[in-house]
């Protein structure tokens, strides 16, 4: 199993180039299965996660080309299979996403429950009650929601919870439906807004994607298009805290500060001074960074993908801070793992108290989920000798090269059997 060797001790300095976002890209590539014409999607990282995807069109019949640089053609064509099997789910839950599209344009969906993860159960109860709420005939039997549909109505769903493949999900359920769908409570990550402007320039019709109130007017087909996946403003917070813990200079490039509002004020509250342009972003931290309290909610609050990176962050700053997890059950791994680095950490229930010390020590960590990898990462850049960080494949699901791009800020990290 590949592990990462963290030389800590680096203050990292220049610039690096943020690729395209994950979360946008995976439903986005879903959503191709909507047309039989030919889609092109351009700044596609190359992450695991996108090829198991690939990899699940291509077993639904969709023939994907992946061009150099960032493009991939897909051509769905006719599909042939209906199915997403548990072997491809259980690595990646994001394949409920092919869920929605394959109701709403052939009626028919075998789709496994994707089952729960290291950070909580993440039931799918939603998206199943949005889609029989739309008219769909669902079973849930041995491990696998089986959806059929005649054809779907448009109804006014209100979602209990903010969900945002939920959202992504309904949303694209609905496109063909009967009439208008109206999805209350809606997820506003800017990740839904990316899928509605590309379902839209494939001729859907829906208005007021990223606000918590999305319309969609049912269509009778959607043909092909093009278009350029948003940046990772996850990776690009990740990239930030990399330069606030070591007292950097970075800076990004083909960022969207617009996404980055919540994480940028937290990194202000450090004593970080920020400048921003349309499509860059630069951090310089000056000194050791101050505590500051976290409280994860849905956005536009502060992101739970960021609440590793900055526990990271706390464990070195002067002061105490708290971080309270509000939108997953169980996503405090990384703390235990960064306990054992020298961090003073104190868990009570949904809350970390974090009284930062002035050095952290290299120890051999483990990587339970995507985000803590990136948080244990962090650490091991400021942490006295060399931190192996073990079971990166989740981190490979997340972050494009993350050890040339941090290596390109003058950090010292290689990859080791
Ligand atoms: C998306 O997951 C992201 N993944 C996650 O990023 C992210 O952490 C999460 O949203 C929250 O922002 C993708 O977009 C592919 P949710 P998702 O449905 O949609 C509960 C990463 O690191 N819930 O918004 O699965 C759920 O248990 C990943 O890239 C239900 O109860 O998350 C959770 O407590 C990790 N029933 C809360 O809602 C449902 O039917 C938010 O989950 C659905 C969700």
């Amino acid at each position: 199993m590949e592990k990462l060797a963290i030389t800590g001790g680096r203050r990292l300095e220049g610039e690096v180039r943020i690729s395209g976002a994950k979360n946008a890209a995976l439903p986005i590539l879903a959503a191709s299965l909507l047309t039989d014409e030919q889609v092109t999607l351009g700044n596609v990282p190359h992450l695991r996660d996108i090829t198991t995807t690939i990899e699940l069109l291509g077993r639904l019949g969709v023939r994907v080309t992946l061009h150099e640089g960032l493009r991939i053609e897909v051509e769905p064509g006719q599909i042939t299979h209906y199915e997403a099997p548990y072997d491809l789910v259980k690595t990646m839950r994001a394949s409920i996403l092919v869920l929605g599209p394959l109701v709403a344009r052939y009626g028919r969906a075998d789709v496994s429950l994707p089952g729960g993860c290291a950070i909580g159960a993440r039931p799918v109860d939603l998206h199943v009650a949005g889609l029989r709420a739309l008219g769909a005939q669902i079973d849930i039997e041995d491990g696998y929601i089986r959806a059929r549909a005649e054809r779907l109505k448009g109804t006014h769903l209100l979602l209990d919870k903010v969900t945002v493949t939920g959202t992504e999900n309904l949303m694209m359920a609905a496109v063909f439906a009967d009439g208008e769908t109206v999805i209350e409570n809606a997820a506003r990550e800017p990740e839904v807004a990316d899928l509605a402007d590309f379902l839209n320039k494939m001729g859907a019709r829906i208005r007021g994607a990223g606000s918590n109130r999305i319309v969609i007017e049912g269509v009778r087909r959607l043909h092909g298009a093009e278009h350029d996946v948003q940046p990772d403003r996850i990776e690009a917070g990740t990239f930030l805290v990399a330069g606030a813990i070591t007292g950097g200079h970075v800076r990004l490039r083909h960022a969207c500060p617009d996404h980055l509002e919540a994480i940028l004020s937290k990194l202000r509250d450090t004593g970080a001074v920020i400048a921003t342009g349309t499509d860059w972003v630069e951090i310089d931290m000056k000194g050791r960074p101050a505590s500051v309290d976290i409280s994860t909610v849905p956005y536009p609050g502060f992101p739970t993908d960021m609440q590793a990176q900055f526990a990271a962050l706390n464990c070195i700053a002067g002061g105490v801070a708290t971080i309270s997890e509000n939108v997953f059950e169980n996503r405090y791994m990384h703390m235990l793992e960064l306990q054992r680095m020298g961090a003073n950490i104190r868990l009570q229930g949904h809350t970390a108290v974090i009284q930062g010390v002035d050095r952290l020590t290299a120890a051999p960590v483990m990587a339970t989920d995507l985000r803590a990898s990136a948080g244990l990462v962090l650490a091991g850049l400021v942490a006295d000798g060399v931190t192996v960080v073990d079971r990166i494949y989740h981190i490979d699901r997340g972050y494009e090269c993350i050890e040339e791009k941090l290596n390109q800020l003058g950090a010292s990290i290689h990859r080791v059997a």
